[in-house]
């Protein structure tokens, strides 16, 4: 089986690595609407027509449309420069940390600031203090990698994708009749909730789940959705087809890197 293509940052949660489980759950549809698309995993793998593309974290969709809407510039300047630029120190590290949370530069800036901290950090992790600082340490790698393949196939997929920051209400309030639903909020119990400074609380899995069911019920939508089995009940009292799986763990925050269960809940669509 071919390897799945990678995402260009490290994403705590990313599907990469289950990828091939998840795909025959799917939704059928011609554009998939991913609410929570975080590194982009599975844009990255799939082949839909069309996607639309959102996340809550501005910095990462900020980060997306200078890739995907002005490549000339990274072309421009050229993959060796940008690569010869990421210096792997912690003073570095901490003036860009510095630098990028002053918020003064330009987008392409930015953009660039946040993926050397992104490579560069612990454990590739992504948090904010309340004020909204990234406040991830230096990941003290010996190699960092320069994800130069995996921007240029990002800016190839990206022409078909529609890329907006949103909460996920406003994303589904977007969702077309024929179009599927993928999910893939902060697990539920999972402590990993602060990628960026409100967090996702049991109330907000709730209202979720709902607000699926509802679209479901009311435009015949496919909805998929990735979550722990603490979410099982939730979403099998709604009526989800609970599929349960066995996940590698790409980032722990207790260094655990056994295999974790998690569940795919599927309600089928009209067709
Ligand atoms: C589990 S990750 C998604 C991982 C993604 N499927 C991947 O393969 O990389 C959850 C994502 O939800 C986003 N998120 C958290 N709260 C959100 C909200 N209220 N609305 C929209 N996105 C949110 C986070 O920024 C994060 O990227």
């Amino acid at each position: 089986m071919a390897k799945p293509n990678k995402t260009i940052l490290k994403w705590a949660g990313s599907k990469v690595r289950i990828i091939e489980q998840l795909r025959p759950h799917l939704p059928k549809a011609r554009r998939l609407v991913e609410p929570f698309a975080g590194s982009c995993a599975v844009m990255m793998n799939t082949d839909y027509e069309r996607y639309l593309i959102a996340d809550v974290n501005q910095d990462l969709i900020d980060m997306y449309l200078v890739i995907a809407r002005d490549p000339d510039t990274i072309y421009s300047i050229g993959f060796e420069k940008l690569i010869l630029s990421i210096q792997n120190d912690s003073k570095t590290y901490y003036g860009t940390r510095d630098a990028f949370n002053k918020r003064h530069k330009s987008k392409y800036d930015q953009a660039w600031f946040f993926l050397y901290l992104n490579r560069l950090c612990y454990n590739g992790l992504c948090r904010y203090n309340k004020k909204g600082e990234f406040n991830v340490p230096y990941g003290k790698y010996k190699n960092p990698y320069f994800p130069e393949k995996e921007i240029i196939s990002f800016i190839d997929r990206a022409k078909n994708a529609d890329i907006v920051c949103l909460e996920w209400q406003d994303t589904l309030s977007l969702v077309d009749f024929d179009d599927g639903v993928y999910c893939d909020p902060p697990y539920m119990g999972s402590g990993f909730t602060q990628y960026h400074t409100a967090g996702f609380s049991d109330a907000d899995h709730e209202a979720l789940a709902i607000a699926l069911k509802d679209i479901n019920d009311i435009q015949g939508n496919s909805i998929t959705v990735s979550n722990s089995p603490e979410a099982t009940e939730l979403y099998a009292d709604l009526g989800f087809t609970i599929h349960e799986i066995d996940a590698p763990r790409t980032i722990s925050a207790k260094g655990n890197r056994k295999p974790a269960k998690e569940i795919i809940a599927v309600l089928e669509g009209v067709k």
